[in-house]
């Protein structure tokens, strides 16, 4: 038996949260939030231990990092949208001998990579949003990989895919593995009006969008591997769709083949495309 017990793909949208809130917008990401606790339930069904997230919120300029402190608490609030996520409170255990395990598996692997237990190293939302939706009663430990890589090599991000997928199946606990980052996101240009939030920015974004979640539900992973450094590219992908790498290099890269089960339909949100899938671990 795998200790990988599930991995997926997953929005992080702060509209998730405003959908919460009384307004004009409450409800408005109902089926992202029903996505995100489906994919919880699942976790719970699967009896995971931890869920890893891969984080395009967590900027790095040098090296790969692992947030692995024993326990995560605090209020947060988006420095990039305040008017989005405020006062936010969290609580989450966290699993240091996983985060040091995956830390000196990908660093065996030749992917330099740190495991910080820093009180002060707080989590980013790409983390903070699907752990409220899919961890609310903090069952699950929490490991925090940064996946906004600035300076790196995508293959260099498959390579620790990989080797955290090693680090995994060298331990005893079921691990679900998220990648949180969007498919194309280019935002909406500044002062657009409010009803843009539910509209992508380009449609030729969206149409490449659409031609990706094709692959993915037909398990073609062999051509979406070769597009998608140019993807992330000229599709303006999330912290360079490193999130996505990894999960590939998880889960086999090109040669993983499993058709992807799409839990929330592709969705725009404030001119970005977004989704949340679970793709079969094999
Ligand atoms: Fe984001």
């Amino acid at each position: 038996m795998t200790q990988l017990a599930l991995a997926a793909k997953v929005t992080h949208v702060p509209s998730m949260y405003l959908s919460e809130l009384p307004g004009s917008h409450h409800g408005c990401r109902e089926a992202a939030i029903q996505g995100h606790r489906e994919i919880g339930r699942r976790c719970r069904e699967l009896e995971v231990d931890t869920i890893v997230v891969l984080d395009v919120h967590w900027l790095v300029n040098a090296g790969y990092h692992v947030n692995c402190s024993p326990r995560f608490e605090g209020c947060y609030t988006s420095n990039e949208l305040p008017h989005f996520i405020k006062d936010m409170r969290y609580a989450y255990p966290g699993n240091p001998a996983l985060g040091r395990r995956i830390a000196e598996s990908a660093s065996a692997a030749g992917v330099g990579t740190r495991a910080h237990e820093i009180a002060s190293l707080e989590l980013e939302y790409g983390t903070l949003v699907p752990m409220r939706y899919m961890n609310a009663d903090g069952r699950f430990k929490v490991v925090s990989v940064a996946a906004w890589c600035a300076w790196h090599a995508l293959e260099d991000s498959r390579r620790f895919g990989a080797a955290l997928r090693e680090a995994i199946e060298a331990g005893e606990e079921r691990v679900a593995v998220l990648a949180s980052g969007s498919l194309s996101h280019r935002f909406n240009d500044n002062g657009s009006d409010e009803a843009a939030i539910h509209r992508i920015s380009r449609e030729f974004f969206r149409q490449v969008d659409l031609r990706v979640v094709d692959l993915w539900r037909a398990g073609n992973w062999k051509d979406f591997c070769a597009m998608l450094p140019e993807y992330a590219r000229l599709c303006e992908g999330e912290g360079g769709m490193h999130d996505t790498a990894m999960l590939l290099g998880l889960l086999g890269w090109d040669g993983y083949d499993q058709p992807a089960e799409i839990i929330t339909d592709y969705f725009c949100s404030s001119g970005t495309g977004q989704i949340n899938a679970v793709l079969p671990v094999r």
